[in-house]
């Protein structure tokens, strides 16, 4: 109620004055989940400042990031109803909005940053940004974390050391038949509960990068990660197409500049901080680094690739081979 009368004063003082539009900043809340000194979080951080710098008279961004604000299992209703207008989830977690961008969950697709970048910027993988403008939410860039490890509390060396155990994953079905398909069982839970759930033991382990395994502590619950590298996590940042399309044209694009350039500003960092994170929890002696064998690989990569024949249909053959193919 208390909102509503709020918006209703809104309304009236607009319809009063006029100038309401001119005189109020544009105010553009971008919510996420994982910690400040992570791609996401300083990219998201660096639009704000960029933002502040060259448009702080007509437009304020405010970041939420830790879950603060949303999860990325609310993020996208709300972005629908207008309570937050930025974020960035997981490009796995739009099933709901879209069958398209599931590709990116197929394990062992890419083996790079530079295939996944050579694909996303090719005119399949820009259009797959429009998928669910239907839907009111589009796609303004494509932001990189990194590959996934499995962390866990046995050492998992060969698929069979997976078997029976409880890991998280994000919402996505594919993730799921990945884990399905190695005999053991995926549990679809939001990202702000992970730490807790391999705290208390309640699941085994979990997949993650290098900087999410290293900024929320999951290497201190956790004494083994396996280099796998077996998936990709990496972000879409989307916005409502009404509050998008609704903005005056000068300031759209200035915001997609300094948006531009702060997507860049990440997709840099998280090249860096993969290495980088790696190392600080190596050098944490809290959990072990274990390196695979080509042979052990191999084996996960012959008893996960099978999912890709699974949701061919549903993601499309064309775009799995366009997207192999950038692999070189
Ligand atoms: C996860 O839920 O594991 C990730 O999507 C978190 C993130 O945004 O990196």
């Amino acid at each position: 109620t208390l909102a509503a009368l709020t918006l209703a004063a809104t309304a009236a003082s607009v319809l009063a004055t006029g100038i309401a539009s001119a005189a109020d900043p544009i105010v553009i809340k971008f919510s996420h989940v994982v910690a400040e000194n992570t791609p996401k979080g300083l990219a998201a951080n660096k639009f704000k400042e960029l933002v502040a710098e060259r448009m702080g008279d007509k437009v304020v961004v405010e970041v939420y990031p830790n879950s603060q604000l949303f999860g990325d299992d609310k993020v996208l209703e709300a972005m629908q109803l207008g309570d937050v207008q930025l974020a960035a989830p997981a490009l796995s977690k739009f099933s709901r909005y879209t069958d398209e961008l599931a590709l990116y969950d197929l394990p062992f697709l890419f083996e790079d940053l530079d295939a996944v970048d050579r694909f996303q910027q090719s005119d399949k993988g820009q259009a797959m940004m429009e998928s669910m403008k239907k839907k009111g939410l589009i796609g303004l860039g494509y932001l990189h974390n990194g590959m996934k490890q499995l962390s866990s509390s046995k050492p998992l060396r060969v698929p069979e050391d997976a078997s029976g155990l409880k890991f998280r994953i994000m919402s996505s079905d594919v993730l799921e038949a990945q884990f399905e398909a190695v005999g053991a069982t995926p549990l679809k839970k939001p990202f702000s509960e992970v730490f807790t759930l391999l705290q208390t033991k309640a699941i085994d382990g979990q997949e993650n990068t290098w900087s999410n395994i290293y900024s929320k502590k999951f290497f201190e619950v956790q004494p083994y990660i396996t280099e796998s590298n077996h998936g990709l996590l990496d972000y879409l940042v989307v916005t409502s197409a009404e509050f998008w399309s609704g903005l005056p044209d000068d300031v759209r694009t200035e915001l997609k500049a300094a948006l531009d350039e702060s997507v860049a500003y990440g997709n840099e960092i998280a090249r860096s901080k993969a290495d980088e994170d790696r190392q600080l929890i190596i050098e944490s002696k809290r959990s072990e680094v274990i390196e695979l064998t080509p042979e052990e690989r191999a084996q996960w990569v012959q008893m996960m690739k099978p999912v890709w024949k699974k949701f061919e249909k549903e993601i499309g053959a064309e775009l799995i081979d366009a997207a192999y193919a950038a692999n070189q």
